[in-house]
């Protein structure tokens, strides 16, 4: 099987299990509802369910337990990206190859809907309780659900979204940049590789270097992001291209230049794949995918 073959099936079974968990679009709720899961479904990689799914897998766990969390983080994950579009972030028309949340809803709407989602995600997390067998089941699911509310929000990504709205238009250093980019990014990818693991009770070791390898590859997943809005295309990325410049953001293209970028995209993948490589338990499908990050176009 081609890889190309391999990620359009594990991403057609995580659409699978998030579907499974969307609410349904009734009651005197339903416009929020229906703005909810239009973003939703809207499409996307779904990177970080994937993440959770395959670190999951690794250490043996059970899918009843993991993927409430693949549905969580993917509803959190789509709430930043609905709140990220607003007009008094970053002013984004399309997203996921359609109108934003807030060109379609309004932005009071698109204001809600991230706010159900963000609450909906911890909703069905929580859910992973009522298929927990025994009490070490019971507690990695809570370590798990302190990761995920840990790393989306002040001290997360909320906390670097805030870092990037106050640095457009001034000029940063290095590590303000830095700390946009583990922030904002790479904590939602950080906790989606650890929450697969911590659900079957890896070793804390093992989730600790997991940890490690999410930063960079995350980091550089940004990196890859920045280089994107100046060499994508739009069709391919779905999302408009120029906009980072337009809105007067800092990016690794606009402080390192578009060389250096790509270069610390491949520096950081490589020191990835090499801790990657020292864990216990192999996943020859997620180091590839890993590899494919580098080059990706979407
Ligand atoms: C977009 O994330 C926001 C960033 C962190 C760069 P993705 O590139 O994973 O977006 P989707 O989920 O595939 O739409
Ligand atoms: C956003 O970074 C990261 C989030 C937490 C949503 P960007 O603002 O660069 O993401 P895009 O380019 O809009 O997807
Ligand atoms: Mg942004
Ligand atoms: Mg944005
Ligand atoms: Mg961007």
């Amino acid at each position: 099987m081609s890889f190309d073959e391999e990620i359009r099936i594990r991403t057609a079974h995580c659409n699978d299990v998030i579907l499974k968990f969307l609410p349904l679009e009734e009651g005197y709720a339903k416009e929020v509802i229906e703005a909810m899961n239009y973003s939703v479904n809207a499409g996307g990689k779904r990177l970080r369910p994937m993440f959770i799914y395959e670190t999951n897998k690794m250490y043996c766990g059970r899918p009843e337990i993991c993927e409430p969390f693949m549905a969580a983080i993917e509803m959190i994950h789509t709430y930043s990206l609905v709140h990220d579009d607003l007009p008094e972030m970053d002013n984004d028309e399309y997203r996921r190859g359609r109108k934003t949340t807030h060109a379609v809803y309004g932005q009071g709407m698109a204001v809600l809907a991230g706010d159900g989602l963000l609450n909906f995600g911890y909703e069905t997390a929580i859910r992973a309780f009522e298929a927990a067998d025994n009490a070490e089941e019971t507690e990695n699911i809570a370590q798990a659900l302190l990761l995920l509310a840990a790393n989306a929000g002040i001290y997360g990504m909320v906390g670097g979204q805030c870092a990037d709205l106050v640095s457009e238009n001034e000029k940063i250093d290095d590590s303000t940049l830095l700390y946009i980019h583990k922030h904002k990014t790479a904590c939602m990818i950080e906790s989606g590789l650890q929450i697969g693991a911590i659900l079957a009770g890896a070793p804390s070791e093992e989730v600790r270097n997991l940890g490690r390898i999410g930063e960079d590859i995350g980091i550089a997943f940004q990196i890859q992001d920045d280089i994107l809005d100046v060499e994508g295309n739009i069709e391919e990325l779905g999302k408009t291209i120029g906009k980072d410049a337009v809105e007067g953001k800092n990016t690794y293209v606009s402080i390192h230049g578009i060389e250096n970028a790509k270069a610390d995209v491949r520096k950081r993948t490589d020191e990835a794949l090499k801790l990657f490589d020292g864990l216990s338990v192999k996943n020859d499908f997620l180091r590839e995918l890993m590899i494919k990050l580098v080059e990706r176009t979407n």
